[in-house]
C-alpha cells in the first residue's frame, strides 16, 4: 500500500480490543506492530515500540472501555511513546470514545469530560482521531485535528433488512436516539416512533410520552450505547403497555453492559440485542439472543482509506 507523504502503515493495538484489532489487521493483511505493554506493581503504565515508528503513518487502536482510566491512559501512554519515537503521523483509533457522555454542562460546576478526553489526546500527540458513534456529533468540534466520524448504522441496517421484518417500527428510546432512528426507519422503509424521557437523576430518566404509533408492531430500539440497559428496558416497559409484539429487537453500537444490564437484556419479551465489538463482549455476558457484528470491516477500510489520502466519506453510506 502507498501513500502520500507518510511513511509505511503500521497498526498498534493497545489492550482493550485485541480481537478487533486483529480483524482490522487481517482485512488490511497487515500483522499487528509489537509493542510491549506492562504494569509496574503500582499500577502505572509502561509502553516500548519494538520496531521502527520514524515517519511511519501510525494508527493506535483502543476503546476507553471499562476500565475506562486504564485504557485511556493507556492510549495516552502509547500515543506519547510514539510522539517521542518521532512517528510521521499518530491516527487514535477510538472505536468506543469513552466519557463521551459528559458533552456539555447539566447542572452549574459538572466537567465536561468529553473536552478533557479530547484534550488529552492531542496534548499525548494525536494527528487525527477515527472512531465510531460518538455520543454527539459535537464532540467531533472539541477537536482541532481531523476526526472520521463513522457511524454504525449501515452494519444494523443489512443485518435488521435481511430479517425482513415487515411490521416492525423503529423506535427512539429517548430524544437523543430521534435522528439516528429517523435513519435507520429510513434505510428499512419502517415507520418511526419516539419515546419521550424526563431525567430524574443523573443517569435515570423516565418515559414521560410515546409519540407515534407502535401496536401491533414490532419494536427495533436503536441507542447509541448501553450501559445499565435502563433507557431500553424502561422503553421495553412502554411500549408493552402500549400493545407492540413482544418480541423487541434492540441494537446498541457500544456494549458498555454495566451492572444490571446482563439481567434486564435477559427479559423474555427482548426477543434479540444486536451490538458491535467496538467493545468486546466476554462470552459470560454474551447471551444466546445477542448478536456481535464486527466493525472491522468498517474500521479497516476507514484505515486504508485515511492512509491512501482518500474519500472516508463513501463508508457513511
Ligand atoms: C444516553 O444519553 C445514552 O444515549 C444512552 O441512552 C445511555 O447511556 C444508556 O444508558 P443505560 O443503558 O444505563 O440506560
Amino acid at each position: 500500500m502507498s501513500n502520500t507523504g507518510y511513511g509505511e502503515l503500521k497498526l498498534f493495538c493497545g489492550s482493550s480490543v485485541p480481537t478487533l484489532g486483529k480483524e482490522i489487521a487481517d482485512y488490511l493483511h497487515l500483522p499487528t506492530g509489537r509493542v510491549t505493554l506492562m504494569r509496574f506493581a503500582d499500577g502505572e503504565i509502561y509502553c516500548r515500540y519494538e520496531e521502527n515508528a520514524r515517519g511511519e503513518d501510525i494508527f493506535v487502536i483502543q476503546s476507553t472501555c471499562h476500565p475506562v482510566n486504564e485504557h485511556l491512559m493507556e492510549l495516552l501512554i502509547m500515543v506519547d511513546a510514539l510522539r517521542r519515537a518521532s512517528a510521521g503521523r499518530i491516527t487514535a483509533v477510538v472505536p468506543y470514545y469513552g466519557y463521551g457522555r459528559k458533552d456539555k454542562k447539566d447542572a452549574p460546576r459538572e466537567a465536561i469530560t468529553g473536552r478533557l478526553v479530547a484534550d488529552l489526546l492531542v496534548t499525548a500527540g494525536v494527528h487525527r482521531v477515527l472512531t465510531i458513534d460518538l455520543h454527539a456529533g459535537q464532540i467531533e468540534g472539541f477537536f482541532n485535528i481531523p476526526v472520521d466520524h463513522l457511524r454504525a448504522l449501515p452494519l444494523f441496517a443489512d443485518y435488521l433488512g435481511r430479517k425482513g421484518l415487515t411490521n416492525g417500527v423503529v423506535v427512539a428510546p429517548d430524544d437523543g436516539a430521534v435522528r439516528r432512528s429517523k435513519q435507520l426507519a429510513d434505510r428499512l422503509d419502517l415507520p418511526l416512533a419516539v419515546i419521550f424521557q424526563r431525567r430524574v437523576g443523573t443517569d435515570t430518566k423516565e418515559p414521560v410520552q410515546v409519540v407515534g404509533d407502535v401496536e401491533g408492531l414490532t419494536p427495533i430500539l436503536i441507542e447509541d450505547i448501553i450501559d445499565t440497559a435502563g433507557t431500553v428496558t424502561r422503553a421495553a416497559d412502554v411500549l408493552l403497555a402500549k400493545g407492540c409484539v413482544p418480541e423487541i429487537h434492540v441494537c446498541a453500537t457500544h456494549a458498555v453492559f454495566a451492572g444490571p444490564a446482563m439481567e434486564r437484556l435477559s427479559r423474555p419479551e427482548i426477543r434479540e440485542a444486536i451490538v458491535t465489538n467496538t467493545i468486546p463482549v466476554p462470552p459470560e455476558r454474551l447471551l444466546p439472543k445477542m448478536t456481535v457484528l464486527s466493525a472491522a470491516p468498517l474500521l479497516a477500510e476507514a484505515i486504508r482509506r485515511i492512509h491512501l489520502n482518500q474519500s472516508v466519506s463513501l463508508l457513511f453510506t
